[in-house]
């Protein structure tokens, strides 16, 4: 069943008491959900990095319901990030902004900067305008693993530590946002999203891409990010089914993720094709990486994803996801 997308008065009264208690709320956003905390609360932040396992020194994310009241927490708002606010909020896009003075350090992580993002998905915008103010937010998983696309995601990271999670079904995107710091002379892409370098490109012209000297602190950049609990290898195409036959053949269990069906079939093989649209398959990357994490398999083979842009987003995230795959696993046939 499609559950509302909106939530009922009595969950958002009880979302933005919790909130204004220093408590935390798991939320979705159309990325991905978030667990949120009064931004403006040290001890409620502090929480956040308790509950995920997260170090200390990695800035959050500060969600707001528009642009209206950024000067809080931007010193300063440089035309081009007012240029891609203008265009891509409310949306799928994190600005890193010179930061206002009163900010916590928690939120910064002790930089001269802050992250800001206007989520576009309804629940998002109902919490954050009732709540009134910014609502720091990590991704709603436990430090290092696979991000929520669900309210049930959340639940199985968290039990009941997180008391109050609202329910917005399943996550349009399904990856965390395009994050672009407008610090310099230039706009620079920290972390690929659904919002491409191009489309980026064609609202400000010039577009850095990467981390550099001054942005310390790379998003995702820990190896093992986005990755699920099962050693994971990316593998080309045309060897999945050798691959899959050889790793299984002594009763190993094996999952697959690729963009097309088997050919043949294996006793010992959890095989999910995802498909070729980049879109469907974002949206449903961290749903099928936990559904694989759950098969009890002793390895993951992904199928490659073309090299175009349009999976820019989702080939970031599964490199990362391979890079925190032990070595060994690279000595299998
Ligand atoms: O889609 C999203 O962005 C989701 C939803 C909940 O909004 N949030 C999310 O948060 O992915 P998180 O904490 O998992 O990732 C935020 C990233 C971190 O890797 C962090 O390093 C980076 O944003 N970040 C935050 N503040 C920053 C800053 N001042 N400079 C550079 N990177 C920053
Ligand atoms: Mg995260």
């Amino acid at each position: 069943m499609v559950r509302a997308i909106r939530a009922t008065p009595q969950e958002l009264d009880a979302a933005v008491r919790a909130l204004r208690a220093g408590e935390l709320v798991a939320f979705p956003t159309e990325t991905v959900y978030g667990l949120g905390a009064n931004a403006q609360h040290a001890s409620a932040v502090q929480k956040i990095f308790v509950v995920k396992g997260r170090p200390a020194d990695h800035p959050l994310i500060v969600h707001l319901d528009s642009a209206r009241f950024l000067h809080r927490w931007a010193r300063a708002v440089p035309p081009a990030a007012a240029q891609l606010a203008e265009r891509f909020w409310p949306g799928p896009l994190t600005l890193v902004l010179p930061r206002a003075p009163e900010v916590l350090d928690l939120v910064t992580g002790g930089q001269d900067s802050v992250a800001v993002r206007v989520p576009a998905h309804p629940m998002a915008q109902q919490l954050l305008t009732a709540f009134g103010g910014g609502i720091a937010a990590p991704s709603a998983n436990r430090y290092g693993h696979v991000s929520p696309t669900r309210a049930e995601h959340v639940r199985e990271e968290f039990g009941t530590t997180v008391r109050v999670v609202l329910d917005g079904g399943e996550c349009q995107v399904g990856l965390e946002s395009t994050i672009v710091a407008c610090l310099g002379d230039v706009p620079r892409l920290l972390r690929p999203g659904q919002i491409t370098l191009a489309q980026l490109q064609g609202v400000v012209g010039d577009v850095a891409v990467g981390p550099d000297d001054a942005a310390p602190r790379v998003p995702g950049s820990a190896s093992a990010h986005y990755a699920p609990r099962t050693p994971l290898r990316l593998v080309a195409d045309g060897q999945i089914e050798r691959l899959a036959g050889e790793l299984s053949r002594d009763g190993t269990r094996v999952g697959v993720l690729a963009q097309r069906s088997p050919l043949g079939s294996f006793r010992h093989v959890t095989w999910v094709n995802a498909g070729v649209r980049p879109e469907n398959y974002a949206h449903d990357l961290y749903a099928n990486l936990r559904t694989l994490d759950k098969a009890g398999a002793a390895c993951l083979l992904v199928q490659e994803v073309p090299a175009d842009a349009r999976w820019d987003a989702v080939r970031d995230r599964l490199a990362r996801a391979a890079a925190a795959t032990p070595p060994g696993l690279d000595e299998l046939p």
